[in-house]
C-alpha cells in the first residue's frame, strides 16, 4: 500500500486531501502542530504525527517516522518551506507543493503555467508575512519546485485559483450565501459579468493525488472549475442550491457610491479577470465536478455550520441606501 503524508491536513484543503488518499487506497498520516481540531482523531485510518513544519528537525523526524511515497504540502507559505521540504523529501515519488493561483505575475487571461510570468520575489518579501508579499512567496516556492527537479527531486506544484466547498474557513462564499439565503434583493457589484476563477475543493484535493501519481517532476499544474462562472451566475447557482430566487440588482461603482461602497468591497469581486487555463491538468485525466453539484455541496454545509460570512459584509444598510436610490430611477 502506498503512504501518503500530509503536511496539515485538517483544516480545509488537505482534509479534503486526506479524504481523496484514502478514497484511492494509501495509507494516511498528517502531520501538523495540534492546535487546530483533528476531524480524523478518531478515525483509524488516519495516523498522525505532531510537529512544526518550520522547525527542520521536526519534519526531518516525521519523514524518518513515516517514510512516505507521497507528501502534499498544503503549509508551504515561505520559499524556505519548500526547499527544505524538498530536500528533506528528496527520495519520495512525489512531492507536490500547493502553490497558488496569486503566483502569476502578469494580468493577462488566461493565465498559463508555461507562459504567464510569476510575480518576483525579493529576499525581504521571502520572509515577509503580509497579504502583498503571498503571491511572490507562492511564485518563489515554485521556482524553489523546479530547482529541486532540475537535482532529482520528484517535486510538482499544484496552483488553485479561489477555493471554496465544505469546511472554508475563509468564510468568503458563506457572505455571498448568508445574502442569498436572507435577502430577496442581492447587490451585485459591476455589471454581472466579473469572472474570478474558482476550485471546488474536492477537485483542488483529486488534482493533488493526480498531480502525485501523473504528473511530471519540475511542472506546475493550475486547478480551477473547468465551467468558470460569472459573479451573476454564481448568486444564481447558490439560489438554485437553496430553492429560491432572488432578484440581482446591479451596481455600478458610481451607483454603490451612493452607500459609500465601491466594487472592491464585495468579496469574490476582481476588477480584472482572474482565469486560469487547467488544459495541463486535465490533460492527466483530471476531471472536474459540475458546478451545481459542487455549489450544492458548499451550500448544504454552509447550512450545517455556524458561518455566515459576515466579516466580509459591506453592510446591508449602506446597500439599502443604493437600493432606495436605484428604486428611484
Ligand atoms: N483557500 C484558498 O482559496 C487557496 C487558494 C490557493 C492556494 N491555497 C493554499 O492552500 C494551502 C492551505 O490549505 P488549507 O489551510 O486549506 O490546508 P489544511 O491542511 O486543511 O489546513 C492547514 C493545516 O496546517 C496545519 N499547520 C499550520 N501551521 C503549521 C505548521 N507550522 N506546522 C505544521 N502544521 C501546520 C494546521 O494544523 P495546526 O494548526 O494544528 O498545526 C492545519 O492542519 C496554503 O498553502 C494556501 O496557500 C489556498
Amino acid at each position: 500500500m502506498e503512504t501518503a503524508l500530509i503536511i496539515g491536513g485538517t483544516r480545509f484543503i488537505g482534509r479534503h486531501a486526506v479524504e481523496e488518499f484514502l478514497d484511492h487506497g494509501y495509507e494516511v498520516t498528517v502531520f501538523n502542530r495540534g492546535n487546530h481540531d483533528n476531524p480524523f482523531e478518531s478515525d483509524d485510518r488516519v495516523a498522525h504525527v505532531q510537529g512544526d513544519r518550520t522547525d527542520d528537525a521536526e519534519l526531518a523526524g516525521a519523514a524518518r517516522e513515516v517514510e512516505p511515497d507521497v507528501v502534499v504540502d498544503c503549509v508551504a507559505y515561505y520559499p524556505r518551506d519548500v526547499r527544505t521540504a524538498c530536500r528533506i523529501f528528496d527520495d519520495v515519488d512525489a512531492y507536490v507543493y500547493i502553490s497558488s493561483g496569486s503566483a502569476y505575475g502578469a494580468e493577462v487571461m488566461p493565465k498559463r503555467e508555461d507562459e504567464t510570468p510569476l510575480c518576483d520575489c525579493t529576499a525581504e518579501q521571502a520572509k515577509d508575512d503580509s497579504h502583498e508579499s503571498y503571491g511572490p512567496r507562492k511564485a518563489e516556492g515554485d521556482r524553489a519546485v523546479f530547482a529541486a527537479a532540475e537535482d532529482g527531486v520528484n517535486a510538482m506544484a499544484v496552483r488553485p485559483c479561489i477555493v471554496y466547498g465544505p469546511h472554508d474557513y475563509t468564510e468568503r462564499l458563506d457572505f455571498w450565501i448568508d445574502r442569498v439565503r436572507n435577502d430577496d434583493r442581492v447587490v451585485v457589484p459591476g455589471d454581472g459579468t466579473n469572472v474570478w476563477h474558482r476550485a471546488y475543493v474536492e477537485d483542488v484535493a483529486s488534482a493533488l493525488r493526480v498531480v502525485a501519481e501523473a504528473g511530471d517532476p519540475g511542472e506546475a499544474y493550475n486547478v480551477g472549475d473547468r465551467r468558470m462562472v460569472t459573479l451573476e451566475e454564481m448568486v444564481e447557482l447558490i439560489a438554485d442550491a437553496l430553492d429560491t430566487e432572488v432578484e440581482v440588482v446591479h451596481a455600478s461603482e458610481r451607483e454603490l457610491s451612493i452607500g459609500d461602497l465601491s466594487l472592491d468591497d464585495y468579496v469574490l469581486y476582481r476588477d480584472y479577470p482572474h482565469v486560469l487555463d487547467t488544459n495541463k491538468l486535465a490533460a492527466l485525466g483530471w476531471e472536474s465536478t459540475p458546478v451545481d453539484e459542487a455549489m450544492q455541496a458548499a451550500v448544504d454545509d454552509h447550512l450545517d455550520s455556524d458561518r455566515d460570512g459576515s466579516e466580509h459584509d459591506p453592510g446591508r444598510e449602506n446597500e439599502e441606501r443604493v437600493l432606495g436610490v436605484l428604486d428611484t430611477l
